[in-house]
This record gives structure tokens, C-alpha cells and sequence, in this order.
């Protein structure tokens, strides 16, 4: 039987950078999954260069080989094998499915030296794994998840456009350093080593990107995150990603008990919630020079001392700034009379700045700033997963109410 890639590219595999197609040889396509519980059925393949179908490796055996078998047309998957400590397949350059490998608790040795082209790589609880053994690097690959491994680096894993990259809690991993161009879905690095530092330089846009439990963060050339960005529970200090112009949906940072400085100096419209909320050491919420639309609601919280949004003229949401620190409100006041904040919540108080704090409903035209809740928290998840028990600002609502009565006027 011959079976090219040029077929399965048709058959909506994903394209794959290797020219080279390799025809199926008679006794090499199995239409259902060919199941490997002892080396001598792996064996039965060494007369094999490509193979179409399923391989699935279970069973006792402590060391697997693929010899020979340069493409595999299917998956290849090794689960429940508590034995197995080895697997080996050093010619094989081409999975077209899925690389999958889950729950092998002794396996310590990994190797496919020859490795460049797989659909995807699913990588789940291989708790004596250390290297990746990806010696030739997989450079085409649509989508890379790798969950509770000893991995102490992602060597090999090279690729250049993604659906998703998804690496959680990795707890060996100290550094991230990826070439990756693009990711059409989501970008997640969450709970790895305390340390991870997380280098993207050469990404120019993400859908969607959410860290959690990361050191640093470098994204040098990311002009468009199209959904959602978040930074949680992570010990940066300086969150600088400069270059970045746009976001389609919620810009997120919650959390982050180091973080001191925040700079999105180009960034010009957010298109959901913007939270900045419970960042313990930031005294001032600025950086972002640029910002001149955020298309939900605003939510900034903490015991900062100073916000400014020098550009800010339309905020489609409600508007809800509380701090215990000494916060000008002025600015905010401003932009609320100028029908600058679409939203029906207006809350901006601060610890001294009272009077210049206000809490009213535009909808009431009195203090009862409560009654408009909800609508104006409807951003989607970043907002919506702030909380409104934040700081105590009850000596504020007398301001309020005064505040309220002095708008009624206007
Ligand atoms: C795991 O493999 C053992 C034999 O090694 C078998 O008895 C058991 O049913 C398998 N479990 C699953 C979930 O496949
Ligand atoms: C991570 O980055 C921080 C600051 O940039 C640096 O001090 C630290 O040594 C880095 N850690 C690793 C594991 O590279
Ligand atoms: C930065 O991104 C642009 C596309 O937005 C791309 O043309 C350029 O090559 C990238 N630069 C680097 C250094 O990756
Ligand atoms: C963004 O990614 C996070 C984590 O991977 C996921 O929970 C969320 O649903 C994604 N959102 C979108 C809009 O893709
Ligand atoms: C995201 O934005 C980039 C840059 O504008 C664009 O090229 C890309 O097609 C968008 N991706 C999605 C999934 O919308
Ligand atoms: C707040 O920060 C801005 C920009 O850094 C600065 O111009 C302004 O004076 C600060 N306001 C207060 C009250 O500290
Ligand atoms: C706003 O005023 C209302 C009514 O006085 C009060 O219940 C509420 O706690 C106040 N909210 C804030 C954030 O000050
Ligand atoms: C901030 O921290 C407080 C107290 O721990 C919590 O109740 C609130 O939900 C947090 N807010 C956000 C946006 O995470």
C-alpha cells in the first residue's frame, strides 16, 4: 500500500515541514491499533520504514525499541507499563498524531534522536523523566502539553508556530527559552520550578497567554495577544512587555507579591476587563502611556499609592478603583465626568484622597452604588474572577453621597 503525506495532509493532518514521504510497505498498516506488551512485537516492525495506524506500548516490559521505523502515520502511545524505564526510537523522524505518553513512573530514558515532525506531544506524569532526549529537536508540531515531569529543560522542543503550548507543573524546570513565532490557541506556563524564567522573544502574537508561578517574563516582540493575557501568583518583579499593542479580551494581574513595575508603554486598547488587583508590593499602577480604550470593566485593587492612565478616554465598563494606599482620584473623577466611563458602577476610593473619592450610581443618581453591581463586573473570566472584598472603605460612602448630590446638580 502506498500512502503518502501528501494524502494525509489532504486528510487535515497537520503539514509538515519533512519533504520526504515514505511509502507504507506491504504488512506496515494495521487498521486497528497495534498493541506492544513485549519487545519481540515491536521487533516484528524493524522491516518496517513507515507505518500506518496506532502504536500503543503497555504491559511489563522495562525497555521498548522502535528500530527502523522512520514514520509513523498514526500515534504512538505508552500508558500503563509501570515497568518501562527506557524507550528508544532513534529513526523515527515523522508522528503524524500524537506522541503520548502518560503514567510511566520509572521511565528515565527517552530517546528519538531522529525526531523533527509530530501532530502533537502529550507528555503527563513521568515523574523520573529528566531529559527530553529530542537530539534532532521537533521544529514541527501543533500542539506541545507537558504535565508533572522531572524535565530540567525543554531542549528539543523547537517549533515555530503552535496551537497550544501548555507546561505546568514541571517542578525541574528552572528556564523557558522558546523560538516559537506564534500560538493560534493558548500559551499557559503554570506551577513549575519556583524559578521559571520565561523567555518568547521571537513571539509576535498569541491568542490567549496566562502564566502562573513564573520569575520573569520576556516577550520582546509581542505586538498582539488576541484574547486573553494573565500574570498570577508570580514572583516577577518587573513586568515589562513594551512592544505589546493590542489585546482582544481581559488583561489580568493578580497576585504577584513582587512585582513593582509594570510597563505596557505601546499597548493602546484593551478589549475586555483590565484587573490589576492584590499585587501586594506595587505602590504605583502606571506603563501604560499608550492606553487610550478598555473595552470592559476596570477593576484595580491593593494599597497602591498612585494610578494614572495619561491617555485613558473610554472605558465600556464600570470603573471601580479601591485602595488602601493614598491614590489621587482626580484623574478618574475627570474621565467619569467627561462620560468617559460607560459602565454604571463609578467607585474610586482611597485611603487620604477622600475627597476626591466618590462612589455613586449614575443610574440612581444617589449613593446606593451597589444596586448597578453586577452588569459592570461583566467582563469575562479575568474580571469576573476578582472578588469585591477587597479593601474596607465604609468613611467613604458620606463622600459619596456628597459627591452624588454634586453630580446630580451638574
Ligand atoms: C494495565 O495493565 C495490566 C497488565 O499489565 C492489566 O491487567 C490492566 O487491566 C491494565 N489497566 C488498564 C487501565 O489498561
Ligand atoms: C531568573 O531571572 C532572575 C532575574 O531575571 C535571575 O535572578 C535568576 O537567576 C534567574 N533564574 C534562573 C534559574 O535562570
Ligand atoms: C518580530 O515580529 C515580527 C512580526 O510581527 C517579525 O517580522 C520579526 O521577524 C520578529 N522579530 C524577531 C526578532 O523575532
Ligand atoms: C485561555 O487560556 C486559559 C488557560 O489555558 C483557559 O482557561 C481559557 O479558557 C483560555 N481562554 C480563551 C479565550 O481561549
Ligand atoms: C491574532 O492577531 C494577529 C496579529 O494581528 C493576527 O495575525 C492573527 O491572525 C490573529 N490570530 C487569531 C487567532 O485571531
Ligand atoms: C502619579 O504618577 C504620575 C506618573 O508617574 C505622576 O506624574 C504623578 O505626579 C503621580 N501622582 C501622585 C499623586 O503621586
Ligand atoms: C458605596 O456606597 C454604598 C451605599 O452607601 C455602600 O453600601 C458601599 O459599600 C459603598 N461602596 C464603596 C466601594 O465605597
Ligand atoms: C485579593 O485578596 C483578597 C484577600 O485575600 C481576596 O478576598 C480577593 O478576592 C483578592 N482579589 C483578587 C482580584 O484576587
Amino acid at each position: 500500500m502506498q500512502f503518502k503525506l501528501a494524502l494525509l495532509a489532504l486528510a487535515g493532518y497537520s503539514t509538515l515541514t519533512s519533504t520526504t514521504s515514505i511509502s507504507v510497505p506491504s504488512g506496515c498498516s494495521f487498521s486497528k491499533t497495534l498493541t506492544a506488551t513485549a519487545q519481540s512485537d515491536l521487533d516484528d516492525l524493524s522491516s518496517c520504514s513507515a507505518i500506518e495506524g496506532d502504536i500503543y506500548i503497555t504491559g511489563d516490559l522495562s525497555t521498548a525499541s522502535i528500530a527502523n521505523v522512520k514514520a509513523i502515520y498514526g500515534s504512538l502511545s505508552a500508558f500503563n507499563c509501570s515497568n518501562l524505564q527506557s524507550l528508544r526510537a532513534d529513526s523515527l523522524t515523522t508522528i503524524t498524531k500524537q506522541l503520548e505518553l502518560t503514567d510511566l513512573y520509572v521511565l528515565d530514558t527517552l530517546s528519538f534522536g531522529s525526531l523533527v515532525s509530530v501532530g502533537s506531544i502529550n507528555w503527563v506524569t513521568l515523574p523520573a523523566l529528566t531529559q527530553a532526549g529530542l537530539a534532532a529537536g521537533v521544529s514541527d508540531c501543533q500542539s506541545i502539553y507537558i504535565s508533572d515531569t522531572q524535565l530540567e529543560s525543554l531542549d528539543g522542543f523547537n517549533p515555530i508556530n503552535v496551537e497550544t503550548f501548555n507546561i505546568n507543573n514541571n517542578k525541574n524546570l528552572a528556564s523557558i527559552n522558546s523560538d516559537i513565532q506564534s500560538i493560534s490557541n493558548a500559551l499557559s506556563v503554570s506551577y513549575n520550578g519556583d524559578d521559571t524564567n520565561v523567555t518568547f522573544d521571537s513571539l509576535s502574537w498569541a491568542n490567549n497567554i496566562t502564566f502562573y508561578s513564573v520569575s520573569s517574563i520576556s516577550m520582546s516582540n509581542i505586538s498582539t495577544v488576541n484574547s486573553s493575557l494573565g500574570v498570577f501568583e508570580s514572583n516577577v518583579e518587573s513586568l515589562a512587555i513594551p512592544s505589546l499593542k493590542k489585546i482582544g479580551g481581559d488583561l489580568s494581574i493578580i497576585d504577584n507579591d513582587d512585582l513593582t513595575e509594570i510597563d505596557f508603554s505601546d499597548l493602546t486598547s484593551v478589549g475586555g476587563g483590565f484587573v490589576i488587583a492584590n499585587n501586594s508590593n506595587l505602590e504605583t499602577i502606571d506603563g501604560f502611556d499608550s492606553l487610550t480604550t478598555i473595552g470592559g470593566a476596570v477593576i484595580l485593587k491593593g494599597d497602591f499609592d498612585n494610578a494614572t492612565f495619561p491617555k485613558l478616554s473610554t472605558v465600556r465598563g464600570g470603573f471601580d478603583l479601591e485602595t488602601t494606599g493614598e491614590a489621587d482620584c482626580d484623574e478618574f473623577n475627570t474621565l467619569e465626568k467627561k462620560g468617559g466611563i460607560q459602565g454604571d458602577k463609578f467607585v474610586c476610593s482611597a485611603a487620604t484622597e477622600s475627597s476626591s473619592s466618590i462612589n455613586h450610581s449614575k443610574t440612581s443618581g444617589s449613593s446606593s452604588a451597589t444596586s448597578s453591581g453586577s452588569s459592570d463586573e461583566s467582563t469575562s473570566s479575568g474580571a469576573s474572577s476578582s472578588s469585591q472584598g477587597g479593601a474596607a472603605v465604609n468613611t467613604i460612602s458620606v463622600f459619596g453621597i456628597m459627591s452624588a448630590l454634586l453630580l446630580a446638580l451638574l
